[in-house]
């Protein structure tokens, strides 16, 4: 990374009791990158963002804010990060103005500025003319909501969101969404945790996977859809079923990797589209196999997120 990181984690662990939740972790992030943080359910990631906000303490290693090490959480380097929580953090018998109050007071912000910054928060996620009711009015999509304006009344570099529109209908989901992408475009770094797989597409470049406390994975978002290690799958629906020589011949083809047949259908994992798909064609033409469809699927993010993390059930 040529850039100096905006956050660094080197060498974070974290245990509850004797439970190892979060193993060696490092990972920097450059300024202005858009970071998918993503993972079954159990893999470590709140305890992570936990970690970055100050608000719980790694067991060892260290985390950088800036270049600077975040100590506690009375740290003033804190001030570059805004946190979106998993589980919300808003006070029911409050209306959302002095939710917002409560939340700038937090960041010693007061006066004209906070209020200004209240307003603009709240426009900006769209509930200026509600912020006279009490949040226990608000359907779950406005708490979301609420819940973003609250993380960005300081105007945070790096904002971190944990599953920012979980349990929300589509409406909420899209309006949280373009508020992110806007924020992205702004220029802010952000992490952004989801198990919403095509929301973390549209949004970020760079994916991380955790699992069992550990990364398995971080990578370019096209890197990895597209990458050496992904296989592309090839289905082809034939016109009456090859014999076994004509499907050994096709396994045995250059950057072929498994073969099988369901009735008429053939379905190939090939390294590349090219150039097997045209070798697969030509060992039908050559052995009077016909076909009446073909098509290909891209390896998507959720294929590669259930190629690393398996498809067991997390019960924890
Ligand atoms: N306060 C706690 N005490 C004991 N164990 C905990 C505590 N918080 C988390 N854990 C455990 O640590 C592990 C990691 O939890 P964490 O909340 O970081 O996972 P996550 O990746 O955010 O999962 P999810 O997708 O469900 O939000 C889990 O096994 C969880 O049960
Ligand atoms: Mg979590």
């Amino acid at each position: 990374m040529s850039t100096v990181p905006i956050l660094s984690l080197r060498e974070v662990t974290r245990s509850y009791g004797d439970f190892k939740a979060v193993h060696p972790l490092s990972f920097d992030i450059a300024p202005g990158e858009s970071v998918g943080l993503l993972g079954p359910n159990g893999a470590g990631k709140t305890t992570t963002i936990s970690m970055i906000t100050g608000l719980l303490r790694p067991d060892s290693g260290t985390i950088k804010v800036k270049g600077q090490v975040l100590s506690s959480d009375t740290s003033p380097i804190k001030r570059a990060i805004g946190l979106v929580p998993q589980d919300l953090a808003l006070y029911d018998e409050l209306n959302g103005w002095d939710n917002l109050r409560f939340f700038g007071a937090l960041y010693h912000l007061g006066g004209k500025h906070l209020t200004e910054r209240m307003e603009h928060s709240l426009r900006f996620v769209g509930l200026l003319d509600r912020a006279k009711d009490k949040i226990k009015a608000y359907s779950g999509g406005m708490k979301r909501r609420m819940n973003l304006a609250a993380a960005l009344l300081h105007e945070p570099e790096i904002l971190l969101l944990d599953e920012p529109t979980v349990g929300v209908d589509p409406q909420s989901r899209n309006s949280i969404f373009e508020n992110i992408a806007q924020l992205r475009t702004n220029g802010k770094t952000i992490i952004y945790t989801t198990h919403y797989m095509e929301e973390v597409e549209r949004l970020c470049d760079r994916i991380i996977i955790m699992d069992h406390g550990k990364v398995v994975v971080d990578d370019n978002l096209n890197k990895l859809r597209n990458g050496g290690a992904q296989v592309q799958r090839l289905v082809l629906e034939l016109s009456e079923p090859p014999t076994a020589s004509v499907l050994d011949r096709i396994r045995k083809l250059g950057g072929v990797q498994s073969v099988s047949l369901e009735k008429n259908r053939l379905t190939t994992e090939v390294e590349t589209l090219q150039p097997t798909t045209v070798l697969l064609l030509q060992e039908l033409k050559n052995s009077s196999v016909g076909w009446t469809h073909i098509s290909s699927e891209r390896p998507n993010l959720e294929s590669v997120f259930l190629r690393v993390t398996g498809d067991q059930l997390r019960d924890s």
